[in-house]
């Protein structure tokens, strides 16, 4: 381990500090724990640096200040959640993501929504960002200008600290995003760094000339090229800001150590403002170093750990959950007990796709046998599709032994979903296409890409089906709100200046105010989707075996048909079942003889004989509960 400078304020020095400062006893507890782990980071990302101690000294003391302020009913949950840490891996955790003023109009608006979020059984809220942001495009608030201010047309920072208690109370766990990749150009900090503000000069990344970026962006990927090319853009005064996303959100430089102090800080506000979870944004993107792709770096995990550290002392029972949306090595390498606890699962949500449009199951199937394992304490995140695009970021090497060549693989599924492709059922949009280098992803909500809105008989049934995967191979369920009742795609933002060149609002429709009014009735798609997805949700908070992550891959011999067993207590296993092809298919009674052949159809109760084989519909699950023998 490099030491740091000033080493007389070791971990003893520190530790004896808090001790005659009496500190809290829990706090010296958890910092008994925790320093050493956040010292040893510290030294590896800050050693070489003169005032990475000090600033270490300085996080302590956030921490400290912090947990004083805590209030005491969020401290009260810290300890529940300690003494039961394995809450999110619950049956019962389901969670729901929405825009606060496009689903409700305001923080008030999410608050009258609270009974309908309990007639869904929801557990876990993420509100899309709420930030004050720049006018006009703010990259829908991921272009943050203050962490500690709510954006005013949504309501208050106090309006979200209540808005958190009575989720709380409805056994609602509040998410909201921790944006800490970057800023708006009109942070303060912006403002003072690019006017030269002594301590901030170094909070961003800027060059005089182009000879730096230049020799970054030999190996750095453009990631919307749309906006503009590499990874920088240039100031008014003719210099050069990091920017790897929209070009008025500029990334912050974490190799000066005061930025992390500054990020700690606003962290620690909004867990004390009542949010259980962070939603740890883009994090493959927080190290920079010359010559690598200044993605998913080994700082970048260390700086998580430590954020974690720093939030282990000071609120122990927040959780992270990483937003990598990369390649699956990478995905994984994000998640563990002492670095993001959760963590989306993008191979899961774009393999769901994959085999919707090739009617071929062997890619997911391969997926959930080989990727889907995770270390105890940690849980997936599981979506049919976000606020986000879709990208395909399943392994080439993985493809390759299924004889899948990836590059045109990609190419056939953005066709496909773009609807260019001969037969397509789906109606998406393509989103920052690089016809330099052939990249794309693709937009639409999940009615729209599963057929509904071309009038495809298999619309709804694969609707269900991508949720009944998520619902069941082991995680946090995670509905985009809206799509449970079928809402299509919204054309109208291309008319919306703001929106024009960002496709991705297309599947971020405001509420479905008419489908929500349709949803008992069953002659209309949003009252059939309803209906089949509300039992599917009842039926799993119902399901202990549904808990937990342990899945194991079962081979029904049909390559259409992707299948899983959750084991559960008592000898029983949920046998999992999913036709992904436009007809019926049978699994023969031989393929399910390693069960006892009186099992249960857990979704219309029923019982079921699987002596005589398994029939699957065309685009249909089942869920079985079944005896292995
Ligand atoms: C994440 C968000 C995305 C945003 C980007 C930049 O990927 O999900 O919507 O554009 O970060 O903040």
């Amino acid at each position: 381990m490099t030491q740091l400078q000033g080493t007389s304020h070791d971990v003893p020095a520190i530790l004896a500090d808090l001790t005659a400062d009496q500190v809290d006893r829990e706090f010296l507890a958890n910092a008994e724990v925790h320093l050493p782990r956040l010292h040893d980071l510290f030294a590896q990302l800050y050693g070489d640096r003169a005032d990475g101690f000090e600033r270490l000294a300085s996080v302590v003391d956030l921490a400290r200040r912090s947990w004083a302020a805590r209030p005491a009913d969020l401290k009260a949950l810290d300890r529940a959640r300690e003494s039961e840490p394995e809450w999110f891996e619950s049956e019962r955790m389901v969670g729901g993501v929405c825009y606060v003023d496009r689903y409700a109009g305001g923080l008030s608006g999410i608050r009258d929504s609270i009974p309908y979020f309990r007639e869904l059984g929801l557990t876990y809220l993420h509100l899309m960002p709420l930030f004050e942001s720049p006018e006009g495009n703010s990259d829908g608030g991921y272009a943050v200008s203050s962490y500690r201010r709510v954006n005013p047309k949504l309501g208050t920072m106090a309006d979200l600290a209540e808005l958190a208690a009575e989720l709380r109370r409805a056994g609602i766990s509040l998410v909201v995003d921790f944006i800490f990749n970057h800023t708006s150009n009109e942070h303060r900090w912006a403002q003072k760094a690019v006017a030269g503000e002594r301590g901030y000069e170094d909070f961003y990344l800027i060059f005089p000339d182009r000879e730096m970026p230049d020799a970054y962006e030999r190996t750095t990927r453009e990631i919307f090229p749309d906006d503009h090319p590499g990874s920088f853009v240039q100031l008014d005064d003719g210099r050069w800001i990091w920017a790897t996303f929209y070009h008025f959100q500029w990334d912050l430089n974490y190799a000066n150590p005061a930025v992390f102090e500054a990020m700690a800080g606003e962290m620690l506000y909004l867990a004390n403002q009542g949010v259980e979870i962070l939603r740890m944004d883009a994090v493959a993107f927080i190290w920079k170093r010359l010559g690598t792709t200044c993605e998913s770096l080994p700082e970048a995990h260390l700086l998580l750990q430590a954020f974690n550290a720093v939030l282990r002392m000071a609120a122990p029972g927040l959780l992270f959950k990483s937003e990598a949306i990369v390649h699956p090595d990478e995905v994984v390498s994000y998640i563990s007990p002492d670095e993001c606890q959760i963590s989306y699962n993008p191979l899961q949500m774009a393999l769901t796709w994959e085999a919707l449009a090739t009617r071929d199951g062997r890619l997911l199937q391969q997926a959930l046998e080989r990727r889907h394992a995770l270390p105890a304490g940690t849980a997936w995140v599981n979506y049919v599709r976000s606020h986000d695009d879709i990208g395909w970021t399943f392994a080439d090497e993985d493809a390759a032994e299924l004889g899948i060549d990836g590059s045109p693989h990609r190419r056939f599924l953005n066709d496909f979903y773009v609807g260019r492709a001969e037969g397509t059922f789906a109606r998406g949009v393509p989103f920052q296409e690089n016809p330099r280098t052939g990249d794309a992803r693709v937009t639409g909500t999940t009615a729209s890409l599963a057929g509904i809105e071309a009038g495809d008989a298999g619309g709804e049934d694969r609707v269900i089906l991508a949720h009944a995967l998520a619902l069941s191979t082991g995680g946090i369920p995670l509905l985009y709100l809206g799509d449970e009742v079928a809402q299509l795609n919204d054309y109208g933002y291309s008319d919306r200046p703001e929106e024009a060149g960002d496709s991705r609002w297309v599947h971020r429709p405001f509420r479905p105010a008419q489908n929500y009014a349709d949803r008992r009735d069953a002659d209309t798609p949003a009252g059939r989707v309803f209906a089949r997805l509300t039992r599917l949700l009842d039926v799993r908070r119902a399901t202990p075996e549904f808990s937990g992550n342990e899945l194991i891959a079962f081979d029904a011999h049909v390559p259409s048909v992707v299948a899983f067993l959750r084991p559960g207590d008592n000898g029983f296993a949920v046998l999992v079942l999913a036709n992904v092809a436009d007809s019926a298919v049978e699994i023969d009674a031989l393929t399910l003889s390693g069960m006892a052949p009186e099992a249960l159809d857990l979704v219309s109760s029923a019982p079921i004989w699987l002596g005589v084989g398994v029939t699957l519909a065309a685009h249909g699950t089942r869920w079985l509960r079944v005896r292995p023998r």
